[in-house]
């Protein structure tokens, strides 16, 4: 048998653990041979391979990033893209694909099983939005990360009397800023799921100036504000202090916050730090978890399955319930963490 394997969408710490944990366990205990795909399905579409064998994946268990590289490209996307992806499997003799990504690879993973593609998914994404699984790897680091910035800022927004607005990953849910705002003692936490009222986060900035603390909020990218509660200055304009704002979501809060409270507001911007580096112990656990899971699907057959951690236990689901919708942020969660707000 041989299998290729591919890592699709955003960089994800633990993406290198599956890797190793697949080819591991793939040559020791079934004598697979493996061909690596380069840059997610870019590399099956355009027949561009990579060694991939116990040599390559030594020493990579701690390596964030992935060592096969990635893309966004959607063979669907792509004229004839089906039929060259079929072509170049054929002639590379590879029998079965392992497909690691988040929506949209493991859609496309989804849909090409439909068309006879033996496939198996690994589900990862540090948002932590993929729906029949109840973690994915690289979330856990992403939030680790998110919670080091907090601690560190809590100084700086006590030390100079400031407002610290930090924004974290999450276009569609909020379970970064849920998780490390809750793990990080912020005192507001506003996600995608939940349209904020500009005027109660102001209340609640001023509340905590009134204990004699400096707030810090945690902003999920994605969240939005109520309707009809626009936030007045627009990216670009200078605020009371004469800073001009980028435009991003935490920006434009702490602009936003300066302007109607007169306290002094600082934006600051994870970004892609939050997927770089060293997965944590859990990540790295539960990405090998999956990997030696999925190289057994693929020696059942059990093709068009995604792997899945229910509580402890590692399942296989079918691809498509990971892929349909995604899982939001739950509001009794949310609710909990509002009990520190303020
Ligand atoms: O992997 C998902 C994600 O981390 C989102 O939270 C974020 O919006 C997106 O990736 C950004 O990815 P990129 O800048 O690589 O397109």
């Amino acid at each position: 048998m041989r299998v290729g394997v591919l890592t699709g969408g955003g960089d994800c710490p633990g993406l290198n653990a599956v890797i190793r944990a697949v080819v591991r366990k793939g040559v020791k205990e079934y004598g697979y041979e493996f061909v690596g795909f380069r840059d997610g399905w870019k590399g099956p579409l355009e027949g561009v391979t990579t060694e991939l064998g116990i040599p390559q994946v030594r020493g990579i268990l701690p390596r964030g990033g992935t060592i096969l590289g990635s893309s966004r490209t959607n063979p669907f996307k792509v004229e004839g893209g089906v039929e060259k992806i079929k072509a170049n499997l054929a002639d590379l003799g590879v029998d079965a694909l392992i497909a690691i990504g988040g929506e949209d690879t493991l859609g496309v993973a989804t849909k090409l099983h439909d068309l006879g593609v033996q496939v198996v998914g690994v589900p990862k994404t540090i948002d932590n939005d993929l729906n029949a699984t109840d973690f994915t790897f690289g979330f856990d680091t992403a939030v680790n990360i998110a919670m080091e910035a907090i601690d560190r800022l809590h100084t700086t927004a006590e030390s100079h009397h400031r407002v610290l607005v930090v924004e974290v990953m999450g276009r569609h849910a909020g379970w970064i800023a849920l998780h490390a705002g809750m793990s990080g003692g912020a005192n507001v936490v506003l996600i995608p799921e939940k349209p904020f009222d500009i005027e109660q986060v102001c209340a609640l900035v001023e509340r905590r100036f009134e204990d004699h603390y400096a707030p810090i909020l945690v902003v999920s990218e994605g969240a939005v504000p109520v309707e009809g509660g626009e936030m007045s200055l627009v990216s670009g304009e200078k605020d009371a202090f004469g800073h001009v704002r980028l435009g991003g979501i935490g920006d434009r809060l702490a602009s936003e916050i300066e302007h109607r409270t007169g306290k002094e507001a600082r934006a600051v911007v994870l970004g892609h730090v939050q997927r770089g580096g060293t997965p944590t112990a859990f990540d790295r656990w539960l990405a090998t978890r999956f990997g030696l899971h999925a190289i057994d699907a693929v020696h059942d057959g059990d093709f068009g399955t995604m792997m899945a951690l229910r509580g402890t236990r590692i399942e296989r689901v079918p691809l498509i319930e990971g892929t349909g919708e995604l899982k939001l942020v739950d509001p009794q969660e949310y609710a909990e963490a509002e009990v520190f707000f303020g």
